[in-house]
């Protein structure tokens, strides 16, 4: 039974979706948002990354990255914050079909 309380409790907390933030801080998120909004908007729209299955959205942005020449650790910040609008998403329509 105590094991069982423990497997629990962990996959809690390491559940993805508890941190959809990614755990950016507020000048991180600044930077990402500054990003994606001025990079990632130069050739074409915004495209919003909770329209995409997981593989497909992880394909387009190794592809864009390059495209959009970003530093490494912009592309990390990148991936990060637009990671945590898709598990934000996710989570949002767990929660609308759970009351409907
Ligand atoms: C140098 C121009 C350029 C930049 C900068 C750029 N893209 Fe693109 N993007 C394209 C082109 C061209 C396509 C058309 C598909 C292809 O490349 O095969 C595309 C397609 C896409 C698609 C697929 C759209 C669809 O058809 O559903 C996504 C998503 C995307 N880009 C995201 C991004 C993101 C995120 C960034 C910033 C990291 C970015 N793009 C930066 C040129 C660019």
């Amino acid at each position: 039974m105590r094991l069982t309380w423990s497997v629990l409790i962990l996959s809690v907390s390491v559940s993805p979706v508890h941190c959809a933030d990614q755990n950016l801080s507020a000048k991180e998120l600044a930077i990402a948002k500054k990003v994606y909004t001025s990079k990632c908007s130069r050739c074409h729209e915004i495209y919003e990354p909770s329209a995409y299955r997981d593989k497909e959205w992880n394909q387009w942005m190794t592809k864009m990255i390059r495209k959009s020449r970003l530093k490494q650790a912009q592309a990390e910040l990148l991936t990060r914050y637009t990671d945590g609008l898709r598990a934000q998403a996710k989570q949002l329509s767990i929660e609308t079909n759970r009351v409907r």
